[in-house]
């Protein structure tokens, strides 16, 4: 069982900056997502959320609710949030970091994660695909 993470903002996809984002919504990320699960033979639950500590709750709940892998979109927070930080290396369940945006390519404050360390991997300038290779990584046991 997986769980998909989208942090602040990441609800306005479609709407926000769609030529940074893309035209989808996060109803078709979600759906997209819950697909690629099906494919891999894995229940998938997605949540989205523009507060810090929620995406922090979600992720200490994340192995007594019997999830063993997380997609994680952690929006600005990336950037400067070290509770979630804290949050992911607190825990035992393996964590990819996704990024719609080519991060790198982009402003210089989004250069910087203080989140991606305490992370399997990360995934930044794939779009929607970033979510399914994440799956996939953590499918397959890469993560
Ligand atoms: C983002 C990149 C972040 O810098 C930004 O704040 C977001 C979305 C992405 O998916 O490309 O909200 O995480």
């Amino acid at each position: 069982m997986l769980l998909v993470l989208n942090g602040p903002n990441l609800n306005r996809l479609g709407l926000r900056e769609p030529g940074v984002y893309g035209s989808q919504t996060l109803e078709d990320l979600e759906r997209q997502c819950d697909a690629w699960g099906a494919e891999l033979g894995q229940a998938v639950t997605c949540r989205q959320s523009n507060y810090e500590g929620q995406l922090i709750e979600w992720i200490h709940e994340a192995e007594e609710h019997g999830f063993t892998g997380i997609v994680l979109n952690p929006g600005a927070l990336t950037h400067y949030s070290y509770a979630l930080r804290d949050a992911i290396s607190g825990q035992r369940v393996p964590v990819i970091e996704v990024h719609i945006s080519n991060v790198d390519a982009r402003e210089e404050f989004r250069h910087r994660s203080v989140t991606a360390a305490v992370c399997r991997g990360k995934i930044s300038g794939l779009g929607f695909l970033g979510y399914r290779l994440g799956l996939e990584a953590l499918v397959e046991g890469q993560a």
